[in-house]
């Protein structure tokens, strides 16, 4: 192989084994700066719905006499992990508005669109990432990938 094709076959690998972790992720649970400011946010904005550690309403999957959904958890029992990270970013800051549920959905979930910066929702999900076990921080960049080539 030439030299120059040798580079290029380098580069290529490099490419590749830095799009196969988290790292490009706008939200990197690995960003040990951008977790800790997203645990502040979690905290003051997120935690006295979805709990503070993360576990959700009591009884979560069951309907309140409202008729609306409790919050459910955001640690590896619920299912914020089966979601890619534009689908997560866009239920933060719009809520469950299309596309995200049906028209006229009603929900308790709050759009965050008018008191968190783009970069706050990032990090609040940076936090959410980081209490996901290894699993389900894997399973969730694939969907993430997976999402960005369809
Ligand atoms: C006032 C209560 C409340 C607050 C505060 C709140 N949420 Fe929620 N959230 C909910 C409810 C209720 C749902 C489920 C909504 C439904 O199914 O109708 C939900 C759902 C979600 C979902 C979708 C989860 C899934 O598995 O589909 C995400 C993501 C989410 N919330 C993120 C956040 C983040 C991040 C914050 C803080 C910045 C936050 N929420 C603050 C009540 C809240």
């Amino acid at each position: 192989m030439s030299c120059l094709g040798m580079l290029v076959a380098v580069l290529a690998a490099v490419v590749v084994a830095a799009c196969s972790d988290d790292s490009t992720s706008p939200a990197d649970p690995h960003d040990a700066a951008q977790v800790a400011s997203g645990l502040k946010i979690y905290e003051e904005r997120c935690a006295m719905c979805h709990g503070r550690n993360l576990e959700g309403q009591p009884n979560w999957r069951t309907r309140l006499a409202t008729g609306r959904m409790p919050a459910p958890p955001h640690d590896d029992s619920g299912h914020t992990w089966h979601h890619p990270d534009d689908v997560l970013f866009g239920i933060t800051k719009f809520g469950l508005t299309p596309p995200y549920a049906p028209a006229g959905y009603a929900s308790d979930m709050p759009a965050f669109r008018e008191t968190l910066s783009d970069q706050q929702v990032w990090d609040v999900l940076a936090y959410i990432k980081s209490r996901w076990s290894p699993r389900a921080q894997e399973a969730q960049a694939r969907f993430t990938r997976e999402a960005r080539t369809k």
